[in-house]
């Protein structure tokens, strides 16, 4: 297994930096015209009365599309929520407002600056309801989400007597924690171009971290067979879960171009991205833990109500974790949801892991501190030998190893356990930790591998690269299978003519289309070999190709399959001003088999330095009485910049899995922001005495 592991550079990498790599607005089509969204300023209400008039009079206009005009859909279509990862859109199909931002006219152009005019001519008049968007209102009201029995949005699970259990513990902490709305802000706008053939057939070019499930959810919805919907994507700027659904502006795009009669192009712009294209729900978590005198956890429960809209339904399930993460007798989770006038929340990195681990892992610090214990001793003296919600065994799991690979590198032995014991000038120092997990995911994939008259190989299958490597590690696993250098190997992806993968969301892509390029080029080389074809020749006239298919198998899901980590990190606070900068910040995953160690570590510094954004900077705010939001721009949204971050230290704990899949592999793209940001504020209590347990820390909330 040679090519397997090795830091090569992305296979696509030079087509990138010099401009080749098409996203989806650089694509065009012959006489492709040009949509602007208009989005709605109140929150909730309805649309009285919309003047596009002016708008049509704009020379170069072809079409505006209102409530009042556009194609009415066949239901299922426009209110039905087909699977899970389906969001219910709106479709200019009533005067209906559910949001602010919610899309209520499309303005199709022959120039994009013509239809941004044209767009800025249409007047509306609002007959506006009275709006909500807070959650502390509807707390009373609040309810258990629909979806009970999937994974993530089981609303309670309880194992032993929980209240009897922290009743009866020595020590017990109860905390509330909240999280704030972010939004995804990936590089790349939301941006789709729509191309019918004949009235019958359509061909999207769609920014979509799943272009298989994208086409059925528009076939769908547009009343076409599957087969009639092409989707290409074959470069993405960023995902992170907000391109997994189809949003709206996807379906209008197509309808757009139909009643235009002309391919039609169409980017949000970036304001429009907050709202329409879901984002991560604030949060408010409640952990209550009893403990003994000697650190063994005896009880946990962890209650979170997070918010959704007032027309679909999606939770941010932040008690997974504490479920699994810790060897705990009694545990009780629970999630609730509140119904607001705001866009419906969906997919954000690591959803309901990401903010569940922020307050699971301070209330363990804080529990640590309430026992006089160090925090990692705590954790290990709490470690979860089996699965402890079935009693299932781990398929791998190297966390302890992580957790001393971690603290070596970082020092964290010569730590005191005292808060505002590390100065340095002005500067208040602090180092926390806390433990990253994330479940193993994989779906059933296909792929197909083709050995070419030149002797190199092809090998295709309808995936996604959302920015993460998938080029790359795709190439990197057929050439290992045959033996063949990277170079040799071509990987497609991209187009739903390639052969059937799942939505690159959940981590998995990785593990699944990587276990059937892994069968496809295994099936190429048994049948090169009972070919007698040992030089890669091609005997004239011949085609020698194989396909794969992977599946879970029974066998893994006898097991817990998770990826582990341990982050630490070093924050330094100015004692006067109350500023916090992070300083250092260690890593050390448990992610089975790593393809290639150069993506896998971008991969994980990514979310590392999102759980930097989430602890320290990033924050959705609305103006309440308009029911909008005000930050949104990157200007005002606050990410982590180049300065903000210190060198990210990333190491391996790489470790044969012998049960997660074929190939070992566990996923990464959402493991590194899980924990990041409890490291982070941990290290902040440790350095300033004071427990901000709202995010993000501000300088108001830390002076
Ligand atoms: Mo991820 S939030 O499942 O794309």
């Amino acid at each position: 297994m040679k090519a397997i592991g090795d830091p090569i550079d992305r296979v696509d990498g030079r087509r990138k930096v010099t401009g080749q790599a098409r996203y989806t607005t650089d694509h065009t089509a012959p006489n492709c015209a040009h949509a602007v969204l208009l989005t709605s300023t109140i929150a909730r209400g309805r649309v009285a009365w919309i003047d596009t008039s002016a708008a049509q009079a704009i020379p170069g206009v072809l079409v505006v599309l209102t409530h009042a005009n556009a194609p009415r859909l066949s239901p299922p279509a426009a209110n039905e929520s087909a699977s899970p990862a389906s969001r219910v859109l709106t479709l200019l199909q009533d005067d209906r407002v559910h949001y602010a931002n919610q899309p209520i006219a499309v303005v199709v152009a022959d120039t994009l600056e013509a239809a941004h005019h044209a767009v800025s001519l249409v007047k509306v008049r609002y007959a506006p309801e009275p709006h909500d968007v807070r959650m502390e209102p509807g707390l009373d009201q609040s309810y258990v989400p629909a979806h009970a029995g999937r994974p993530d949005q089981d609303s309670t699970a309880t194992r032993g007597d929980t209240a009897g259990a922290i009743a009866a513990a020595p020590a017990r902490i109860e905390r509330v924690y909240t999280t704030p709305f972010e939004t995804h802000v990936a590089m790349e706008p939301h941006a789709t171009l729509a191309a019918w053939d004949d009235g019958d057939h359509l061909t999207l070019y769609d920014a979509t971290q799943g272009i298989h499930p994208d086409r059925k959810r528009v076939a769908q919805l547009l009343g076409l067979p599957a087969e009639n919907v092409r989707v290409i994507s074959e470069f993405l700027g960023g995902g992170f879960g907000s391109k997994g659904p189809t949003w709206s502006h996807v379906v209008l795009t197509a309808m757009a171009a139909r009643v235009a009669r002309r391919p039609v192009k169409l980017a949000l712009t970036r304001p429009q991205m907050f709202g329409m294209v879901g984002w991560r729900s604030r949060t408010r978590q409640t952990l209550t833990i009893g403990a003994q005198q000697d650190g063994a956890l005896s009880a946990l429960r962890h209650d979170t109500v997070a918010q959704t809209s007032t027309f679909d339904e999606f939770m941010e399930a932040a008690g997974m974790p504490s479920r699994m993460l810790y060897a705990v007798p009694s545990v009780t989770t629970s999630h609730r949801l509140v119904r607001t006038d705001i866009g419906t929340p969906s997919y954000t990195r690591a959803p309901g892991w990401a903010p569940g681990t922020f307050a699971l892992e301070c209330a363990m610090d804080e529990m640590a501190y309430a026992i006089e214990m160090d925090p990692l001793a705590f954790r290990l003296r709490n470690y979860a030998a089996v699965d402890p919600e079935n009693g299932h065994a781990w398929s791998l799991k190297a966390l302890r190893e992580c957790y001393r690979v971690g603290a070596d590198r970082f020092g964290w032995a010569r730590r005191p356990l005292s808060p505002r014991a590390l100065r340095d000038g002005h500067a208040l120092v602090g180092w926390g930790m806390a433990t990253s997990v994330y479940p193993a995911h994989r779906s059933p994939a296909s792929a197909l591998a083709r050995l070419l008259p030149d002797g190199t190989v092809l090998v295709e299958a309808g995936t996604q690269d959302l920015g993460t490597g998938t080029y790359t590690i795709m190439t990197q696993v057929a050439a290992d299978v045959l033996g063949l250098a990277p170079s040799r190997v071509t990987f497609r992806l991209g187009d739903t003519r390639l052969p059937e993968t799942p939505v690159s969301g959940g981590s998995q892509t990785a593990a699944s289309v990587g276990c059937a390029v892994h069968a496809a080029a295994t099936a190429l080389r048994e049948r090169l070999s009972r070919l007698g074809i040992t030089d890669w020749r091609l005997p004239a006239g011949q085609v020698i190709e194989a396909r794969g298919e992977a599946s879970p198998s029974d066998e893994e899901k006898q097991y817990g399959t998770y990826a582990f980590g341990a982050q630490f990190a070093e924050v330094r606070v100015d004692a006067a001003l109350g500023t916090a900068r992070v300083t250092r910040l260690v890593g050390v995953f448990d992610g089975g088999r790593i393809l290639n160690a150069k993506t896998a570590r971008n991969n994980l510094a990514g979310g590392m330095v999102w759980g930097v954004g989430m602890a320290l900077y990033e924050q959705t705010i609305f103006d309440e009485r308009l029911g909008r939001v005000v930050n949104n721009n990157f200007a005002e949204y606050h990410v982590p910049v180049n300065a903000d971050i210190p060198t990210v230290e990333i190491a391996f704990v790489e470790q044969v899995d012998p049960h997660v899949n074929p190939i070992g592999v566990k996923g990464l793209g959402e493991l590194g922001i899980t924990g990041a940001a409890a490291a982070v504020a941990n290290a902040v209590f440790h350095a300033t005495g004071k427990r901000v347990r709202d995010l993000p820390i501000t300088v108001e909330r830390l002076l």
